[in-house]
């Protein structure tokens, strides 16, 4: 399979080993790369040692190359852009998550994608565990029982470096188009894509209360502290986080109803169950790469995408309501700096306690004070 790469740099990097870990398995070609920098020394290494061709403009990457997969690992708002360009081309998309800014450019891939047949896997990788697999099972099962929420929390912590390290980063539009980089939709989209997918919810394309608060501390120009709250049917799902956190702490997504609860530290396989029946038991799986799940199934391997583009609607959609809910300055007073004169954490008081009670009770962010 001839694959090729958008985006060296950042995350590009992840996908670039991947790449070459399967080219020496035999499964893949890697035709060609693109990035308008060029590649650092080690992606240079690979490059030369693949034979693989580096362009400066990902058209020409495409043209040149014709590959059967394109994986585009750039900033969001190239990536609709990209995609398309790709799909139109002939090749088949592992696209990087957010996937797409809005619901017209989702519109416009999935009609792409039905006119041609190709597939496109997005990049929530943790939709290839076998632990989100499991909370689904119960859920329709019906093992948690009535009142479901599912809540996440994410505690980390994001300094100036971060901010700075790209010119996209904390930006809510660049060179006047959509960005969207604020906690809820970039760094813990993950969190938000994990409770939609265990509530059953993820191709959803209206919801019946979704109610958004987003604060920053940092001087950005999208969120960094936030709360999503989204009611429909008899389920609840609140995404509460931080990256102004007291403490880091890894995401964990939670399951509660009259029934149990189950809680899954979602960067990992493993999850806490608590049904009710003898105490805690912990549960491990193991989890799909989910470019090696896309290179299998265009191998003819009877195997499904986890996180086909239609797996990510109810997601975009959110993305839409996130984005329209006004940005709040939190005090200074609340907010303390941390760090040397090369980088500096801005970390808010009392957040991380907020943040948890927010998930926990399904309250928001003002109510707790903020
Ligand atoms: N799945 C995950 O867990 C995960 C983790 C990190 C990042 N990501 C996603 O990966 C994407 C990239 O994030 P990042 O943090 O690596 O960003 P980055 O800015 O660090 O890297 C992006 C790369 O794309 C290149 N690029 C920019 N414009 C380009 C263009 N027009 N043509 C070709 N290359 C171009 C940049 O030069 C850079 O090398 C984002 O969508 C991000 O959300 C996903």
């Amino acid at each position: 399979m001839r694959v090729a790469l958008i985006g060296l740099g950042g995350f590009g990097a992840v996908h670039l080993a991947e790449l070459d870990r399967l080219a020496g398995l035999g499964k893949v070609d890697l035709v060609g790369c693109a990035d308008t920098v060029s590649p650092a020394p080690a992606a240079a290494e690979v490059l030369e040692r693949r034979r693989s061709v580096f362009h400066e403009r990902y058209e020409e990457l495409l043209e040149a190359t014709r590959p059967d997969l394109v994986v585009v690992a750039t900033p969001p708002h190239l990536h609709a852009e990209m995609a398309a360009s790709a799909m139109r081309g002939g090749s088949h998309v592992l696209l990087e998550k957010p996937p797409v800014v809005d619901m017209a450019e989702m519109r416009a891939l999935e009609g792409l994608l039905s006119e041609t047949g190709l597939s496109c896997q997005v990049g929530f990788q943790s939709l290839g565990s076998g632990a989100l697999g499991r909370l689904c099972e119960l859920r329709r099962a019906g093992a948690f029982g009535d009142g479901l929420r599912v809540s996440a929390t994410g505690h980390w912590q994001r300094d100036s470096g971060y901010w700075q390290r790209s010119p996209w980063a904390g930006r809510d539009t660049l060179d006047g188009r959509a960005v969207h980089d604020g906690a809820l939709t970039n760094p813990f989209a993950h969190a938000v894509m994990n409770c939609l997918a265990v509530l059953g919810w993820e191709s959803l394309d209206r919801f019946e209360e979704v109610v958004v608060e987003r604060f920053r501390a940092n001087p950005i120009e999208v969120d960094d502290t936030s709360v999503l709250r989204v009611r429909h049917g008899t389920g609840e799902l609140v995404v509460a986080v931080t990256l102004c956190a007291e403490t880091i702490r890894e995401p964990v997504c939670t399951v509660r109803g009259t029934g149990g609860s189950a809680a899954w530290g979602y960067t990992g396989d493993e999850v806490t169950l608590d049904l009710g029946d003898g105490g805690a038991a912990v549960e491990r799986f193991s989890r799909a790469g989910l470019l090696d799940e896309i290179v299998d199934v265009l191998s003819g391997e009877d195997r499904e995408l986890s996180c086909p583009l239609a797996r990510t609607r109810g997601f975009v959609r959110l993305v839409e309501a996130i984005t329209a809910a006004p940005v709040h300055e939190i005090a200074s007073s609340r907010i303390a700096v941390a760090g040397s004169r090369a980088a500096t954490s801005r970390v808010v008081t009392g957040v991380d306690e907020m943040v948890d009670a927010a998930a926990s009770r399904g309250v928001l962010l003002s109510e707790l004070g903020l």
